[in-house]
């Protein structure tokens, strides 16, 4: 496994629409290790390809709705498709490629998807509140969509204080990039 570089906003290939993954070989596994190890040094809670510049639809997302005392489980996701959706949620989000920012976004509170995993096998995941979050937000990297773009607005240091202060419990998760 290696670490691969992320792409920050501003490089135009985060605009780009990806395009499927085809082939489920090496090239994808290892494209998969080397994204498991670049987002878990990142601290991060999601991760897309095109934010390590590969163009293909696969992204990786934490699952950080475990019972306390259990690992974060991280899911891979290829070719994956929205296929239902319910409630919404809103709150700070921030990005790997956007290093220092939040805004506030409005989400789904739960999402159901549909997916390839490694060896081309489809499955289907539901998730709710932050992982839910993750999983749009990585989507839209596929379109080649950042959440600022999505933003009500970007959150000035004294309204993330703010937020954070009243929602303590909530901070160390919520506040985690993708
Ligand atoms: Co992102």
């Amino acid at each position: 496994m290696a670490l691969r570089n992320i792409v920050e906003k501003g490089d135009n290939i985060l605009e780009k629409h990806c395009r499927p993954v085809t082939a489920f070989n090496e090239k994808l596994h290892i494209l998969l290790d080397d994204m498991q190890e670049t987002l878990e040094k990142s601290g991060g809670v999601g991760l897309a390809a095109p934010q390590v510049g590969v163009l293909r639809r696969a992204v990786l997302v934490v699952e950080t709705n475990v019972p306390e005392g259990e690992d974060e489980q991280v899911i891979e996701l290829v070719n994956p498709e929205l296929i239902y959706e319910d409630g919404s949620q809103e709150g700070p989000e921030g990005c790997l490629s956007l290093p220092g920012v939040y805004g506030w976004v409005e989400r789904p509170m739960y999402v159901k998807v549909r997916a390839q995993d490694r060896y081309g096998d489809w499955f289907e995941l539901e998730a709710e509140d932050l992982t839910a979050r993750a999983i749009c937000h990585e989507l839209d990297h596929l379109e080649g969509i950042m959440f600022d773009e999505l933003a009500d607005h970007m959150m000035s240091d004294e309204e993330l204080d703010e937020y954070y202060g009243q929602n303590v419990s909530q901070s160390p998760q919520a506040k985690r990039k993708r």
